[in-house]
């Protein structure tokens, strides 16, 4: 199995380009599920989730084209199969995202129930009690949800607690529904506005993305069209706080500022000088070390739990002492331990880790259990003194598109070793 050998010490330099966001792509590829026509969607980034849900879509019988510019081309019109099985949900639990479309679309659908997560449960009980206040017959068997629905009807639907992906399949079934639905309390992520986009493109009646009611005009039919995913805000992030750790200096092209404003706050508080433009961020730490930073994760606008892991990364080498407090996921800090094991000085009590900045980390074997406890090690590692051993990689593989590609070229020094 991979791992990722990471040198410490050197000071992140240059400008790189933001990859497109997995976390659009992958309910934006199944929204395609609800076509009847071919749909371009470009911008795809090149991560295992995404060969995954290629691979979904593949099993459903939809035909599907992947340029060498990983542009996707799907074409629904040959599906025959309505499952998503147990061998694919169970490497990526966003597969529950072609529930929705599956079942708007074709009357019927069987997804395999995500199992738990490292972070935690994230059980999917309100996209199950959605589709089924509008209407459709679903049971849960032998680890599967059995759904069918002749169609399914538009309603008002209110959301115990906010779910990104539970808005998203809600969306996406919506928008083939007879009359009006109403997502109430719902996800206001910038790739729930995204599908929106793209949903809208394929001929659905959304209004109110991006705020916390989203009403949906259900259409008999959605059609083909083009749709270019938003830059990655977390991949972003992710890079804007490697700089920062490093004393460096990085410019992110392709990027989307406006989607990172808790971020961009935060690294501002840290002493970062950030500029922006309407495609690009620029980060100059000029050389200083950064102060800790007080982080509460919450549903955006605010500070995303996608980062959490990042920042505390961050804090283990600032100045002074800082609390990050996980609030959407209840397991979401299996990266203290090890960067505890680098050096790191944080103290956990219940859902909030107390940080007090050390000067200095050093190398240790480490590994995590998800992506952006990955990510975090790596950016540990990175300043660590001494080489650095990131075990079991495939959870930054799924997120992170060419990380060591794009670390290297900022000026680091991070090698794939077997
Ligand atoms: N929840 C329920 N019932 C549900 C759905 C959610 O209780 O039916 C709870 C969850 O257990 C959690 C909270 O609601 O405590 C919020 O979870 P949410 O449903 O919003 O998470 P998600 O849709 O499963 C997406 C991202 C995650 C990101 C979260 C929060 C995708 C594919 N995944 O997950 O991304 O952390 O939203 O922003 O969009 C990652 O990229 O590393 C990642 C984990």
């Amino acid at each position: 199995m991979d791992k990722l050998l990471v040198s410490g010490g050197q000071t992140l330099q240059g400008e790189i380009r933001v990859s497109g966001s997995k976390n659009a792509a992958l309910p934006i590829l199944a929204a395609t599920l609800l076509a009847d026509a071919p749909i371009q969607i470009k911008n795809v980034p090149h991560l295992r989730d995404i060969t995954t849900m290629i691979g979904l879509l593949g099993h459903t019988g939809a035909k599907v084209l992947v340029d060498e510019r990983l542009n996707v081309e799907v074409d629904s019109r040959s599906i025959n199969n309505y499952a998503a099985p147990y061998d694919l949900v169970k490497t990526m639990r966003a597969s529950v995202l072609v529930l929705g479309p599956l079942l708007a679309h074709f009357g019927e659908a069987e997804v395999s129930l995500p199992g738990g997560c490292a972070i935690g449960s994230r059980p999917v009980n309100l996209h199950i009690q959605g589709l089924q206040a509008m209407g459709a017959d679903i049971h849960v068997e032998n680890g599967y949800i059995r759904a069918k629905a002749k169609r399914l009807q538009g309603t008002t639907l209110y959301l115990d607690i906010i779910t990104v992906t539970g808005t998203e399949n809600l969306m996406m079934a919506a928008t083939l529904a007879q009359g009006q639905t109403i997502i109430e309390n719902a996800a206001r992520e910038p790739e729930v506005v995204d599908l929106a986009n793209c949903l809208i493109t394929m001929g659905a009646k959304i209004q109110g993305a991006g705020t916390d009611t989203i009403v949906i005009d259900g259409v008999d039919s959605l059609h083909g069209g083009e749709h270019t995913v938003l830059p990655d805000r977390i991949e972003t992030g992710t890079y804007l706080v490697a700089a920062a750790m490093t004393g460096g200096a990085v410019k992110l092209k392709n990027a989307d500022p406006e989607s990172l404003e808790a971020v961009l706050a935060k690294l501002r508080e840290t002493g970062a000088h950030i500029t922006t433009g309407e495609d690009w961020v620029a980060l100059d730490m000029q050389g200083r070390r950064p102060h800790a930073v007080d982080i509460h994760t919450a549903p955006y606008p605010a500070f995303p739990t996608d980062m959490q892991a990042q920042f505390c990364a961050m804090n283990a080498i600032a100045q002074g002492t800082a609390t990050v407090t996980e609030t959407i996921f209840e397991n979401r800090f299996m990266h203290i331990q090890e960067l505890q094991r680098m050096g790191a000085q944080i103290k956990l009590e219940a859902n909030t880790a107390i940080c007090t900045g050390v000067e200095q980390l050093y190398a240790a074997p480490v590994m995590a259990t998800d992506l952006r406890a990955s990510a975090s090690l790596i950016l540990a590692a990175l300043v660590a003194e001494g080489d650095t051993l990131v075990d079991r990689i495939y959870h930054l593989d799924r997120g992170y598109e060419c990380i060591e590609e794009k670390l290297n070229q900022l000026g680091a020094t991070v090698r794939r070793v077997p």
